[in-house]
């Protein structure tokens, strides 16, 4: 009995820590949906300045939340970019400096000229 207890801990034990390591990759990479939703409510912010909404600081801390690779980051960051350019109006100084009001760090600046290749 207490041998096979054992094996049995152990193996409960191993399928738990497979779980836990397999997580991250069982969820879905961060796509420029997300992004655009995250962000949303920054609009107003971006165009126009003034206090940062809180939503807006909540879609940036989980979309940095989400971005647990490299691979996520880096398409982050193409979809930031690429919303940084195509929306029309925003301010790209109140772009750069959102991170920084909401507390967040974001490991690149917001910004039509960032080399997303570069992100790690
Ligand atoms: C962006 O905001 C800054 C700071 O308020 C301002 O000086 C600048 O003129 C704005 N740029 C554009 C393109 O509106």
């Amino acid at each position: 009995m207490g041998r096979s207890g054992v094996v049995i801990k152990v193996g409960i034990v191993a399928v738990l820590m497979c779980m836990v390591v397999s997580a991250p990759h069982a969820e879905a990479a961060i796509t420029c949906g997300t992004v655009t939703v995250s962000l949303a409510p920054c609009l107003n912010y971006l165009k126009k300045g003034g206090p940062v909404p809180p939503a807006c600081c909540n879609g940036i801390k989980s979309l940095n939340a989400a971005a647990k690779t490299t691979a996520d980051r880096q398409a982050a960051c193409n979809c930031l970019k690429t919303a940084s350019t195509s929306i029309a109006g925003i301010n790209l100084s109140y772009a750069s400096s959102l991170p920084g009001k909401c507390g967040v760090n974001v490991p690149y600046k917001i910004s039509p000229s960032t080399d997303c290749s570069k992100v790690q």
